[in-house]
């Protein structure tokens, strides 16, 4: 089997620090003993989907089954000796988990075969997790070398780790198992997922985002992917560390941010778009009145006077909608300094374009793109989204107007983040929007585990950089300079520090 081949090439990755696990990823329990119920009394779905999605796989080995056999009589031994006090809202948290511990470590007791201490410990941690946590997802949670969980049905899950997507192996105990864990997870944000609705977004309390989507939708699903809320957000000196993007690059979109260009960020999925766009928002002056726009919030501005805005689903009547386009709307009676919409997606891109067509310079936001070009194609079709009749021409003369910079971001195999160009929108030329590229990547394809280089100026100096000077920001001729340093990431050292981008409009950048 490929999916097990993949697993066992990477074996250490999974062994380490995964807590109890009965078997290795493809050691699917197929229905069978011990799969009955889980705490929540679903019934377990012997024979559905995964199952014969995943039949054939190998057996459980039989230490792994004593210890699963052991952890499903402790956690019903839980829910019937705890039941309505594990949902209760008036037991202190420490409390329940000092009465779940007791209520385990008398299961084990009574256990036929004696469990080692480590083993015992691995048993009671994810009885704990399951009844109180996240289930076997807990961990990843819970780990800070985590960024993004990803739960392909019951028995599949990845995670990344320093960008790069790993399997694991832990697994849930069957369908309604895992289908128990999402429901916690989207009702911790008030939200719920069952057949009826079975697609969610929804924001943990720490700020991490999740999306859980239900079967028949998903096919051998529920699939739930948790995108992990960075508690220290990265900083313009880390992605110039990570390599990211140079110094010069790092100094001109500074520049640019300062002197109130409306830039766009694009990239494909989970190419660092939203990261890259907190990184530029700190560039903004600390006087400014800044209002977000996001599906769910993400950034994470430093300034004193920033308003979010959040957009809000359908609820299950199909009422209640408000999107990014109704917020973008109210957002400019609010006297704003600067928008920042989290992410174009739809008919919004027009009331922004707008928007920065009539004053509100100094605009920020992201779209899911291949490429400078593509990013206009994007804008141009979500444009036409709005729901107007709009001559294609008038569309990329507002493009033409409005747009200043856009700034694309890639991946490689290996999961480093690169800004891949940087392009100066310019003027209509006939029927198309002009395209300057100011920044490029020279060399071919980064080595796999390498740091990304070969970003460099064209050598075109952006006509954006005399409006910048009309502003007041001054930009420096070494930052189009193709023989200036730059080329290469610095090394540690190097990097000069947060402060220097910090200085704001007219500060001498780098070096
Ligand atoms: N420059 C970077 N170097 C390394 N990792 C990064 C970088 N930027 C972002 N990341 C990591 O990549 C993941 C995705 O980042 P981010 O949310 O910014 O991407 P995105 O393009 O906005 O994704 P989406 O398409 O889902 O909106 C996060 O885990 C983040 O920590
Ligand atoms: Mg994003």
């Amino acid at each position: 089997m490929s999916e097990t081949g993949k697993v066992e090439e990477s074996p250490t990755e999974w062994l380490q620090g995964e807590g109890w696990l009965r078997t290795p990823p493809h050691g699917v329990r197929l229905g069978g003993a011990g799969v009955g119920t889980v705490a929540d009394g679903h019934a377990a779905n012997p024979g559905g989907l995964y199952d014969r999605l995943y039949a054939g796989a190998a057996a459980a080995g039989p230490r792994a089954e004593v210890l699963d056999g052991a952890r499903l009589r402790a956690r019903r031994r839980v829910v019937a000796e705890l039941g309505p006090a594990l949902q209760a809202d008036d037991v202190a948290q420490g409390e329940l988990s000092r009465r779940v511990q007791a209520v385990v470590d008398a299961a084990l007791r009574d256990e036929k075969v004696v469990l080692s201490g480590p083993e015992s410990a691995q048993v009671a941690r994810s009885v704990l997790d399951d009844v109180l946590g996240f289930g076997p997802i807990d961990r990843f949670l819970r780990d800070p070398t985590v960024s993004e969980i990803m739960v392909n049905g019951p028995s599949r899950v990845y995670v990344e780790r320093h960008g790069r997507i790993v399997p694991t192996r832990v697994s849930f105990d069957d369908e309604a198992h895992l289908r128990h864990v999402a429901a916690r997870l989207v009702g911790e944000a008030g939200r719920h997922v069952d057949e009826s609705s079975p697609m969610v977004d929804a924001r943990l309390s720490d700020g991490s985002r999740v999306n859980a989507i239900y079967p028949p939708l998903a096919v051998g699903g529920p699939f739930v992917t948790v995108r992990k809320f960075a508690p220290e957000a990265y900083t313009v000196a880390d992605l110039v560390a990570m390599g990211t993007l140079t110094p010069q690059v790092a100094a001109f979109l500074e520049a640019c941010v300062a002197g109130r260009a409306n830039i766009v960020i694009a990239g494909g999925a989970s190419t660092g778009k939203t990261t890259l766009l907190n990184v530029l928002s700190s560039f903004v002056d600390q006087d400014e009145r800044i209002i977000t726009i996001e599906d769910a919030k993400e950034l994470q501005l430093r300034q004193p006077h920033v308003v979010a805005l959040e957009a809000r689903p359908v609820n299950s009547e199909g009422k209640g909608e408000v999107t990014i386009r109704d917020l973008l709307r109210n957002a400019l009676r609010m006297r704003p300094d600067r928008i920042i919409i989290g992410e174009c997606r739809s008919g919004e891109t027009l009331d922004m374009l707008q928007a920065m067509n009539t004053g509100h310079d100094g605009s920020l936001t992201t779209v899911h793109a291949n490429g400078p070009r593509d990013t206009l194609s994007r804008l141009e079709t979500m444009t036409l989204m709005a729901g107007y009749d709009l001559p294609v021409k008038a569309v990329r003369e507002q493009m033409a107007s409005a747009l200043d910079l856009v700034v694309h971001l890639a991946r490689t195999r290996s999961g480093e983040r690169y800004v891949a160009a940087v392009a100066e929108v310019g003027g209509m030329e006939g029927e198309v929007v002009v395209l300057q590229d100011v920044y490029t990547r020279t060399s071919p394809a980064p080595a796999p585990g390498g740091v990304p280089g070969g970003l460099r100026p064209t050598g075109t100096r952006p006509r954006l950089a005399e409006r910048l000077a009309h502003r007041g920001v001054v930009v420096e001729p070494w930052l189009f300079e193709p023989s200036a340093q730059g080329e290469h990431p610095p090394a540690h050292g190097e990097v000069p520090a947060a402060g220097l981008w910090a200085a704001g409009a007219n500060a001498r950048w780098w070096p």
